[in-house]
């Protein structure tokens, strides 16, 4: 299996604080991975460092092959890597379309892709014209990840898109998600376990800045007791 990201052992400051101490994560293609943790475990902080946000201090951070740490985020992004940040970050008094439009990373790259966005997304095509603010909250993060799709990304980083969300509309999210491999490579932050146990293949625990646990979500399911331990969920 090819894993299309690798992390290793990635150290990350946020001005003096010492916030990644040690996490490892590797992301096979086509698939979805998915980083566990409680509030404030580091899952963020671990995007942000893969996209040179916050660029990590020590560790290495491969995409498709290539070392990337060191580079800058504008250019982490060109090499295809999408986006998605907490709280589905869309501009509001732009339209639909508008939010698509200014996501191209080069010319053309829209129409080459409106097809298949509409496809995973038929809402958006009876909204196109509407201002993003005027969505559902569902379906403006439906945008959210439109919009990372418009340029041809092979890896799309997605924090918490289930957050304050309906549990019907995160069923039609899922559904969504789960089709994204069809195209390209998702690493998700989700603190819902259900929904991280029906969309990850793999999974990577986050614990105080460190990977601690990472394997098959399929064996997670059967453990209770490590659940428990660093999710507290069921
Ligand atoms: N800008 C910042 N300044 C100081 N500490 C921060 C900042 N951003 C995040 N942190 C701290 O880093 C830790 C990890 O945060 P984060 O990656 O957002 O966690 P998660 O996404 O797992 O909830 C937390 O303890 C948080 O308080
Ligand atoms: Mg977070």
């Amino acid at each position: 299996m090819t894993n299309i990201l690798e992390v290793r052992d990635i150290h990350t400051y946020i001005g003096q604080f010492y916030i990644l101490q040690g996490v490892t994560v590797s992301v096979p293609a086509n698939s979805i991975t998915v980083l566990l943790g409680r509030n404030g475990a580091g899952k963020t902080t671990t995007l942000k460092s893969i996209l040179g946000l916050t660029a990590p201090r020590g560790g290495e951070v491969q995409f498709d092959g290539q070392k990337i740490g060191g580079k800058r985020p504008f250019d982490i992004a060109r090499l295809g890597i999408g986006y998605v940040p907490e709280h589905r970050a869309i501009f509001k008094s732009l339209s639909v379309r508008e939010n698509l439009e200014i996501a191209e990373r080069s010319k053309g790259d829209l129409d080459k892709r409106i097809e298949m966005i509409f496809d995973l997304f038929p809402d958006l095509k009876r909204l196109y014209q509407l201002p993003g603010g005027q969505l559902s909250g569902g379906q403006q993060q439906m945008l959210a990840i439109a919009r990372a799709l418009v340029p041809d990304n092979r890896l799309l980083l997605i924090d918490e898109p289930s957050e304050g969300l309906a549990p019907v509309i995160i069923e039609h999210l899922m559904n969504v998600i789960r089709k994204l491999t069809d195209h390209t490579t998702v690493l998700l932050v989700e603190q819902n376990f259900i929904v991280a146990r029906n969309l990850a293949t793999r999974y990577v625990i986050i614990e105080e800045g460190r990977s601690v646990h990472s394997g098959e979500m399929s064996a997670l399911v059967q453990d209770q007791a490590l659940i428990q331990r660093y999710l507290g969920a069921a």
